[in-house]
């Protein structure tokens, strides 16, 4: 799925790429193997643990930068400046995204590039003996405003369109990549997220009966060979006009 995003944004030689709530600097890093022309690879996100970890990642390559700051407020970038604005899973995190999109368009060069991809956590497909719990255990999930987001949005994925039509300043169309799993074991992302559910009964959203006969079905289903995971990733590809 990351090398389907990737190649979404093809970026010349002499580029400038800014990855928007970059996390770790995992995207960066893989852009940069792929294309080792760019010129500078710029990284924003609002956890300085995030950040010390990008940079760590990233000692000793003079074109990376990691600034710990806001996307919510003023990005701290002169106007014109980059060739690609790169963002995935963070839009849904942005209260105001009208205003932050229009904070990408104002530090995208002309013509410059967007991708904006997201998950549509209502699209999250587990299968289950039950499949009320099942609906239950994802929808509390897919719900959950956890403590370092500011804002959700289930829905992020299917509303890149319109988020992006609204500030009529880009040009572009909606791509799809449906990720599947079908084996449930450490590294897998639906086997990643039904372990991480288990704090929706620590909060209190679900029981732990109700996490227990949910995580047992994925268990029995994987013993048996049967198990399978999916998610949609939209990605909005577009230029700033
Ligand atoms: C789900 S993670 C995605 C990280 C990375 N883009 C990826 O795809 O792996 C969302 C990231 O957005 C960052 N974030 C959330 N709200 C933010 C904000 N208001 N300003 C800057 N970064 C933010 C988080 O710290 C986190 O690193």
């Amino acid at each position: 799925m990351r090398r389907w995003l990737h190649a979404l944004a093809p970026v010349g030689a002499g580029a400038s790429v800014l990855d928007l709530g970059c996390g770790s600097g995992q995207d960066l890093k893989q852009l940069a193997r792929y294309t080792p022309q760019i010129e500078r690879l710029v990284g924003i996100d609002i956890s300085q643990t995030a950040i010390d970890r990008a940079v760590a990642e990233f000692q000793g390559d003079p074109r990376a930068e990691f600034v710990c700051g806001d996307l919510s407020k003023h990005l701290p970038f002169h106007d014109h400046t980059f060739d690609l604005a790169y963002s995935v899973n963070t839009l849904e995190c942005i209260p105001d995204k009208e205003s932050f999109l229009r904070e990408c368009a104002r530090v995208l060069k002309p013509q410059g590039q967007i991708v904006m991809a997201h998950f549509d956590w209502d699209t999250q497909t587990f299968d289950g003996a039950d499949e009320s719990v099942v609906r239950k255990v994802v929808h509390a999930f897919n719900d959950w405003k956890q403590d370092w987001m500011a804002a959700i949005d289930p829905w992020a994925g299917r509303r890149l369109w319109k988020y992006l039509q609204s500030t009529g300043l880009y040009s572009g169309q909606v791509f799809a990549y449906t990720l599947t799993n079908t084996e449930f074991s450490p590294g897998n992302y639906g086997y990643e997220q039904a372990i991480s559910f288990e704090a929706l009964v620590r909060r209190g959203m679900i029981s732990a009966g109700e996490y227990g006969c949910f995580r047992e079905s994925l268990e029995l289903q994987s013993e048996a060979g049967q198990y399978f995971y999916s998610i949609t990733m939209f990605a909005y590809v577009g230029t700033r006009k």
